[in-house]
Parts: C-alpha cells; structure tokens; sequence
C-alpha cells in the first residue's frame, strides 16, 4: 500500500478494486496524472471522471458551498454511502477541467472496499478513476481482467476482494431546486433512491438525449460533454468569411504561429492565443484542454467582442491525441 500510495503522489496511475468495478486511479489534483489515465485506456474522448473519496468531509475539496448546503447530499450520503452512488453537483474551480471534461459540476463517491479506502487514504488525496479497462471493452471485476488490458499500460494494480456488485455505480444529478436525476442506472436503483428522497422532491431518470449532429454516447453520458459559449470553429486552411475577431487555439507552437499567419492574412483580430503545448506534448495538451477553452472563452466574452469566434486547428489524431481531437471536434460541433 505505500508503494501504491508513492506512485499516485508522483503522479502514476494505480488500479484498485471497489465494490462495483475496478477503478483507474490518478490523484485528482494533478491533471497530468489524470490526462494519462485517458491514455492508458485509449479512450477516443473525454468522458468526466468520478473521484473517489474515503471520508465525507473530502467533499468540501470537491463541492462548492452552495453545493454542500443541498440537504440532498447528507440525506444521500447518509443512506448509501459507502457505496455504490455518485453524487454529481457543482465544482470547485481547484477540480482540474479534464475530471469534469469541461463540465461545471464533478461526481464523487465514497466506495465501499477496504482497499480503495486504504488507497486513497495512503495516497492523501481524493483519487480520479474510470472502470480500469480499455476502451470499447469490458469493465474489469478482477485483477486478472485489468491486467490482460492494462499490463504495460499503468505503473500497479492492487488486489482485493473481488468486485461484489459487478456493475457501476448509479449516478446521480444534484441541481439546486429541481428533483435529483439519475444519469446512469447503476449499483443503486432508481426506486431506492426515489424512497430516500420522497420528501425531497424525488427523482427523476435522465432520458438520454442526442442533440443535433452529436452521437449518442454511451448511456450515462447525457449532457456531459463540453458546450463552448463562445462558437469554435476547426480551421485547417484559410479562415472563414464573415470571422473578424477570434481567440487562436493551436496544438503547438508551430501551429499557433502558422494559425496567426493565417489570421493575420485575413484581417482578423487575434485576442488571446494558446498553445496546448509547445512540441505536442499530448498529456500536457490534454491535463490543461477544457481550462485553456474557458480561458479563450472568458477573455472574448469579457471583452464583449461581437461576433467572436474560438479559431482552432485540428489536433493530430493518434494515441491521446485522438481523445483531444475528438473534444474539439464535438464543441466545434456544438449548435450555437
Ligand atoms: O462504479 C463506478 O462508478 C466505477 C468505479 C471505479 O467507481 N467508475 C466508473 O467510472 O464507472 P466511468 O468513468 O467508467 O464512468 C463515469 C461516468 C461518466 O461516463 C458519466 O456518466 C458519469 O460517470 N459522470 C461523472 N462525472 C459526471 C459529471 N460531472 N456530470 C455528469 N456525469 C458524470
Ligand atoms: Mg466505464
């Protein structure tokens, strides 16, 4: 344990059973760690990731104040934790963008398995994971499991008890003054949950909806992707017509100077620029992505730019990059 405990505080990844799932853990803190979780499981895209928490008052790291004061949250974690719910509410601005892939809000859980607990308390810190498989596969409910995908990939895998539940765990949607909605059936069911918060406006199941030119994901990933305020268009060549003003968003620095030149030669005003790194340093790219989008966002809205737009090149598909560039492509997506 205080291998594993060493190896999240320098920033790897280690595999842990709990109840449900196997979980992929990073310390929640440190967005590289976390980017390379992504990595590791090969994922196309950005999905939010839960943090695992051992201790309750844990929560006031992850949940804003006026998050904490929605009685929903005690009543909730009175009833099931530890165990198999995620809790969903607003974020502190200290939860790095890539656990909420971009969202305001972040899912936390207290597990209910002695070594995930014994983890995350060695380790200090609240832990990051996803289901510990690859992409597109299987979750994992053994060590086994983990390591015929991930061997090579990450740096331990713990072994424990086996996985009782076997299934993820329910997630559920705290939005201040509307009834809780369960994101993705899981571990607890929607009638349990419903009981627990009879007098408290109750809950409703998130039918999962596909929004104009947008995939339908997998289920629990309802409105969990990254909308920009601001529209983002992918330029390749030549902007646009009609862009006058823009915030340049580029995969490196060669890319940025090369989107500048462009931007220059059509006569458009460059407000902010950004390079996600400075040699397509993917992990780096990906630990700070949805920050530098709000940063963008934030300097063209403050500035009350009119018709501003978020210039963007693609980023090169391959390895993590083709999670990066899936997100940029979904927000460029995004209907306005
Ligand atoms: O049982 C589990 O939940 C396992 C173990 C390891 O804890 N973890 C797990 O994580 O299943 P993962 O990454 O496979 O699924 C996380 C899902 C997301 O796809 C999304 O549905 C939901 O949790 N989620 C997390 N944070 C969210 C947020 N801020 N808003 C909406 N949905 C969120
Ligand atoms: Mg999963």
């Amino acid at each position: 344990m205080p291998r594993a405990a060493a190896i999240i505080r320098s920033g790897g990844l280690v595999a842990f059973p709990t109840e449900t799932v196997y979980g992929l853990g990073a310390n929640a803190f440190d967005a590289p760690a976390v980017a390379r979780i992504f990595e590791a499981k090969g994922r196309p895209t950005f999905d939010p990731l839960i943090v695992h928490i051992a201790d309750r008052a844990d929560l006031t790291h992850l949940f804003t104040e006026a998050a904490l004061a929605d009685p929903r949250i005690a009543i909730l974690a009175d009833a099931f934790w530890p165990g198999a719910l995620t809790i969903v509410a607003s974020a502190r601005p200290e939860v790095p963008g890539l656990v909420r892939a971009g969202l305001e809000t972040v899912g936390v859980r207290l597990p209910r398995h002695e070594t995930a607990l014994a983890l995350i308390r060695a380790a200090g810190t609240p832990l990051a994971a996803p289901s510990a498989n690859r992409f597109g596969r299987l979750s994992p409910t053994t060590a086994d499991h983990v390591l015929e995908q991930l061997d090579g990939r990450i740096d331990a895998v713990l072994l424990g008890e086996a996985t009782e539940i076997g299934v993820e765990s329910s997630v559920v949607a705290l939005d201040v003054d509307l009834p809780a909605r369960l994101l993705r059936h899981g571990g607890i069911p929607l009638e349990e949950l419903a009981r627990v918060l009879a007098d408290h406006g109750g809950v409703v199941a998130a039918t999962p909806t596909a929004r104009p030119g947008m995939p339908l994901q997998a289920p629990g990933m309802t409105e969990s992707h990254y909308a920009p305020m601001v529209p983002l268009l992918l330029v390749t060549a030549a902007f646009p017509e009609g862009v006058t003003a823009c915030a340049l968003l580029a995969p490196d620095r060669a890319s940025l100077t090369h989107l500048e030149a462009l931007a220059a030669a059509a006569g458009v005003t460059v407000h902010a620029s950004v390079a996600l790194s400075e040699t397509l340093d993917s992990v780096a790219a990906a630990a700070h992505l949805f920050e530098r989008l709000h940063e963008l966002e934030a300097v063209l809205i403050s500035r009350a730019v009119p018709a501003a737009r978020i210039i963007a090149a693609p980023y090169p598909e391959g390895g993590l990059g083709s999670a990066i560039a899936d997100r940029l492509r979904r927000a460029a997506a995004t209907p306005q």
